[in-house]
């Protein structure tokens, strides 16, 4: 399929997205939503891709969902065709996904970045839920994954407010896990995406679900999860081989299975 609003590259074993729509500071509008699921399960089929980097522009990693579009909205046919709901489908992505953001992430912008299995910020990063201003609230995580990553002061803040944080405030409240000279932010998301790559992809994908568990389930059953999981991988023969590398000194080769 030939995309309009995004572009697809692979860099080694890595996937690299880049929203593409500079007129309208990468607004998220359905073009946009179907061309990522697309690629997405591309990536996923890929055996070669280990992880995965969605990034934007120098400017805007994206300004929101397109309010031009979301101006058309009525209540009957939003629900009835579940407006949005396929950032869902996004969100559920199997393998390490990062989100490498410079600019501008409000909004649905912000909420995507929130999507991603971790943020590394370039040091122009503005994050920001500002649909208030538009007499609307966030629709595609904001107030649940937010409250959960960074808490409900925070989230409160952003959203009732909706002003802006910068990439130090970010990372002070957990959203941001590094952050880089804007400069090096790709060269920077892309590497950490092939460090993720080059070990075994089946136990980053357990290590990722189990992780994501925690914002699902309670403490004893994310601990009865992640124990199962455990027990599981050494059906693994990558355990087998990632064990052997380390007692024998040498360089593990794993084989994804
Ligand atoms: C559609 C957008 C847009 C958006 C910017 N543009 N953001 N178009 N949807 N979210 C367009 C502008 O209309 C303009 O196009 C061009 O991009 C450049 O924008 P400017 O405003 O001229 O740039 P600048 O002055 O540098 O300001 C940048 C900005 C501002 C601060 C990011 O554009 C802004 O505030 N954008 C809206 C941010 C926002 O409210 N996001 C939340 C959206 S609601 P033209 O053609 O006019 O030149 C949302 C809900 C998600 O995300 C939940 C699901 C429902």
């Amino acid at each position: 399929m030939a995309y309009d609003t995004i572009i697809v590259e692979k860099r080694g074993e890595a996937g690299l997205i880049t929203l593409n729509r500079p007129k309208a500071m990468n607004a998220l509008n359905k073009a946009l939503l179907d061309e990522m699921i697309d690629a997405l399960a591309a990536m996923r089929d890929d055996a070669k891709i280990g992880a995965v980097v969605i990034t934007g522009s120098q400017k805007a990693f994206a300004a929101g969902a397109d309010i031009k579009e979301m101006s058309e909205f009525a209540f009957a046919s939003a629900y009835m065709h579940d407006a949005l709901g396929g950032w869902e489908t996004v969100a559920g992505f199997p393998k390490p996904m990062i989100a490498a953001v410079s600019g501008y992430a409000l909004g649905g912008g912000c909420e995507l970045a929130a999507m991603c299995d971790f943020i590394i910020a370039g040091e122009s990063a503005k994050f920001g839920q500002p649909e208030v201003t538009l007499g609307i609230m966030p629709g595609m995580g904001g107030t649940q994954r937010l409250a959960r990553s960074i808490g409900k002061a925070k989230t409160m803040d952003l959203c009732l407010t909706g002003r802006m944080m910068d990439a130090e405030e970010a990372e002070r409240c957990g959203l941001v896990a590094r952050i880089v000279p804007d400069t090096e932010l790709i060269e920077e998301a892309i590497s950490a995406a092939q460090k993720i790559a080059s070990f075994s992809l089946p136990s980053v994908m357990m290590a990722k679900e189990t992780i994501n568990q925690a914002f699902e389930t309670g403490l004893a059953e994310g601990l009865r999860f992640e124990r199962r999981l455990f027990h599981a991988m050494f059906a693994l023969e990558d355990q087998s081989e990632g064990m052997a590398a380390f007692i024998d000194k040498r360089t593990p080769s794993f084989r994804n299975r």
